[in-house]
């Protein structure tokens, strides 16, 4: 193998999880997965983090996958995580803790940047604790989407209705009906020509066989991690 082993971390409101991936995005460790500790700051996710990477071997850098909205390596926001991440440094310490270069990037970002095909207009979803998004116009992101924050059907918005806890609290059929028309209505804000849908609960969608659009592909959460190859891809990151 020749050229540089990436740590790939992609930090969920649930769990953390961890590969080394050679150059061209193949696996070079197992990838392994802790709950998110709580509360979930900064010093205990590094601190859990640290760790998780101490039996994943050697590696030259780092790529995150942040669920929140992350600029030049820094956070903004963390809704399912904790308060103290707004303005944390996240690439400088993760860097300063693992003592290899570190690039930080919002968690649908870097998901998107794992699946796409790079031409015209392609949206991410992922449906996890929180709901996230990327769109890519012929490759090139629009970063820190944010459309799981926007209004959807009412007062609630895209991941009050369709993260984590809105399908446990109103079951899986209303979640299911309720993804059905988000796509409709995506599909009319965007346009896309391709509807990615990642995350946790991608694979619950996938077994209940809905009748999505043919322009929309489920794809395996792991390219949340394999995204992370990409971001060291561009001069500066995602
Ligand atoms: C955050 C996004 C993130 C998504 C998925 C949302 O709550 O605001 O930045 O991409 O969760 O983790």
């Amino acid at each position: 193998m020749t050229g540089p082993r990436t740590l790939a971390i992609d930090i969920g409101g649930t769990g953390l999880k961890m590969i080394v991936l050679d150059p061209q995005g193949s696996p070079l460790t197992e990838r392994t997965r802790i709950d998110t500790p709580r509360p979930a700051t900064p010093d205990a996710l590094l601190a859990a983090l640290t760790q998780m990477a101490a039996s994943h071997g050697d590696f030259e850098r780092t790529s995150v996958g942040f669920p929140g909205v992350v600029r030049r390596g820094v956070v903004y926001t963390a809704p399912n995580l904790d308060e103290g991440w707004s303005g944390f440094d996240l690439a400088q310490a993760l860097q300063d803790a693992l003592g290899r270069p570190a690039r930080v990037a919002n968690d649908a970002d870097v998901q998107g940047l794992g699946v796409i095909q790079g031409q015209g207009v392609e949206l991410v979803i992922t449906l996890g604790t929180g709901v996230g998004a990327g769109l890519f116009v012929d490759g090139r992101l629009v970063p820190n989407l944010e459309l799981g924050h926007h209004p959807f059907k009412g007062s609630k918005t895209y991941e009050q209705r369709l993260g984590k806890a809105a399908q446990e609290a109103r079951g899986k059929k209303k979640w299911a009906r309720d993804l059905l028309e988000a796509i409709d209505l995506l599909s009319r804000i965007f346009n896309f020509d391709t509807l990615y849908i990642g995350g946790g609960n991608a694979k619950k969608v996938e077994r209940m066989e809905l009748p999505l659009p043919e322009n929309v592909r489920l794809v395996d959460n792991v390219a949340g991690l394999l995204g992370g190859i990409k971001l060291w891809e561009t001069p500066t990151g995602a």
